[in-house]
């Protein structure tokens, strides 16, 4: 059964089983939680008891030993960090990656502009833009050489978290290492290490340099405020007195930012982009919008997103029927009951964002694109206390990153259509288009998106 338990493959379950599954795999057990009812039982009201996170081996040596936020178990440590991470990373405040986003689109806006009237790779170029964008608001710098020994880096992890690793399941062999997966896992963060250290480095002379203090600071920086070879945690009010962090932790925060922040708002713009080039009335009804709100004459600027309506409802239909992250990883801390069902402690418990955005009970036509949905008074909103869609997650684990995400998302859709009208090539029909997904940490497209771009606006574009 084990290629069953995707994102599809427990919704079908669900469907003949319910909203709560119990499996067992080897000594674990797995748990689906896939109706929002029960979601809402989960992350509201027992979300003291799931709001710790399942790790594998590999995810453990990876992350240092859960020395970061993504996967550190709910606690002390945990809640120090995330308001680190939320006080110091995401916020709004911190101008240089919102202007990363803005700077990085409109390079990605140049690069289609030059290749107007030919083939476009839309999902490799906005997996490259977004990787861009949180590379520079990580480390400062966009130089392509080390970029694309980090993409690298970034790869191999992405392989070791997803690699079925047999000693997940029986302990005692992974002294053994059969597959040679630890010998890979050594390789890789050593690769890491030397690569960081460097940045790492790099900064704390750039900083020894310039006493004033830099004015331009990437997250690198805000994370070195707090640096210390000692770590330490406590509950104090003051951030600067309860948390210091070592290299390790500083290390395993930016992948947490990498995974974080790059497929996800990556895959949610390519899904997007295909579901638009589908439906050949919405794309019309958005670039009207565009039309009428910005003009032909400039390009999209942030104060235009208020008055977007319509091409808000597009991305919210794109987030209910695509959730980046179709599977929410949560543990148990100790034993607990939903809808009437016991779950032990320590079980693995899969929250299926997918099903629930696609639940017949919850949603009209679920499984069809309708944007206008999202116009009527009293719809779901997915900031989280609507349990029908969770695109974000909801509650202690839900998404830090859900602003920069939305920027990021709103940004580049919206330049892309305004900028461009867009064709899809060699006389293909909107209904020949392949919507499959494959699944993984997050759920893109199987094809890539292709398209032929030509300019739509007065004003030049490069
Ligand atoms: C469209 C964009 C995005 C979507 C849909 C999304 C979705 C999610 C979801 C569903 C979770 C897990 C919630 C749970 O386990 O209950 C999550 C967690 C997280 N996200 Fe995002 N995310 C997006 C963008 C970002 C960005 C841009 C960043 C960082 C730059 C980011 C950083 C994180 C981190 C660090 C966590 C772990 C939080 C924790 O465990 O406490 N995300 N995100």
């Amino acid at each position: 059964m084990m290629d069953q338990l995707t994102h599809r493959g427990l919704a079908k379950l669900a469907k003949q089983y319910g909203g709560v599954l119990h499996l067992r795999m080897g000594f674990l057990h797995v748990v689906a939680i896939s109706s929002p009812d029960t979601a809402r039982q989960v992350l509201q009201a027992h979300d003291n008891i799931f709001s710790n996170r399942p790790a594998n081996i590999a995810i453990s040596y990876l992350t240092y030993d859960r020395a970061d936020m993504a996967f550190a178990h709910y606690g002390p440590f945990w809640r120090q960090m995330r308001k680190l991470c939320v006080m110091k990373l995401f916020s709004r405040r911190r101008a240089e990656s919102w202007d990363s986003v803005r700077d990085e689109v409109d390079g990605m806006i140049r690069a289609v502009a030059r290749n107007s009237g030919t083939n476009v790779n839309i999902g490799e170029l906005v997996f490259g833009l977004t990787r861009n964008i949180i590379y520079r608001a990580a480390f400062g710098s966009s130089s392509n050489e080390a970029q694309d020994d980090f993409i690298k880096i970034l790869q191999e992890f992405s392989k070791l978290f997803g690699a079925f690793n047999v000693a997940d399941f029986v302990p005692w062999l992974d002294c053994l290492d059969i597959q040679g997966l630890n010998r890979r896992m050594i390789k890789a963060r050593d690769s890491l290490d030397g690569f960081i250290d460097c940045i790492i480095d790099d900064h704390i002379r750039k900083k020894k340099a310039d006493s004033t203090g830099p004015v331009d600071t990437d997250m690198v920086d805000e994370l070195l405020a707090f640096y210390s070879d000692e770590p330490k945690v406590s509950e104090s009010e003051d951030l600067h007195n309860s948390i210091k962090l070592t290299r390790n932790n500083i290390k395993a925060i930016i992948m947490d930012v990498m995974f974080g922040g790059t497929e996800t708002v990556a895959s949610a713009i390519e899904w997007a982009m295909a579901e638009l080039m589908r439906s050949p009335e919405d794309l019309k009804r958005v670039q009207q919008e565009l039309t009428n709100v910005v003009g032909l004459a400039r390009k999209v600027e942030e104060p235009d997103f208020e008055k977007l309506i319509y091409l808000r409802c597009c991305l919210k239909e794109v987030l209910r029927l695509h959730p980046p992250i179709p599977l929410l990883l949560h543990e148990t801390a100790e034993d607990a009951t939903v809808s009437g069902y016991h779950i032990p402690a320590k079980s693995r418990v899969m929250i299926n964002a997918w099903a629930i955005g696609r639940d017949e009970s919850a949603w009209e036509d679920a499984e069809e694109f309708k944007p206008s949905r999202f116009l009527r008074d009293g719809v779901p909103d997915f900031k989280g206390s609507n349990f029908e869609f969770i695109p974000f997650g909801s509650g202690r684990r839900s998404c830090p990153g859900m602003q920069l995400g939305l920027y990021a998302l709103e940004m580049a859709v919206a330049h892309l259509l305004h900028c461009f009208t867009w064709e899809l090539p060699d006389g293909m029909k909107p209904s020949d288009l392949d919507m499959s997904d494959v699944f993984g940490l997050t759920a893109p497209r199987a094809e890539r998106l292709v398209a032929v771009p030509s300019p739509r606006l007065l004003c030049p574009l490069y």
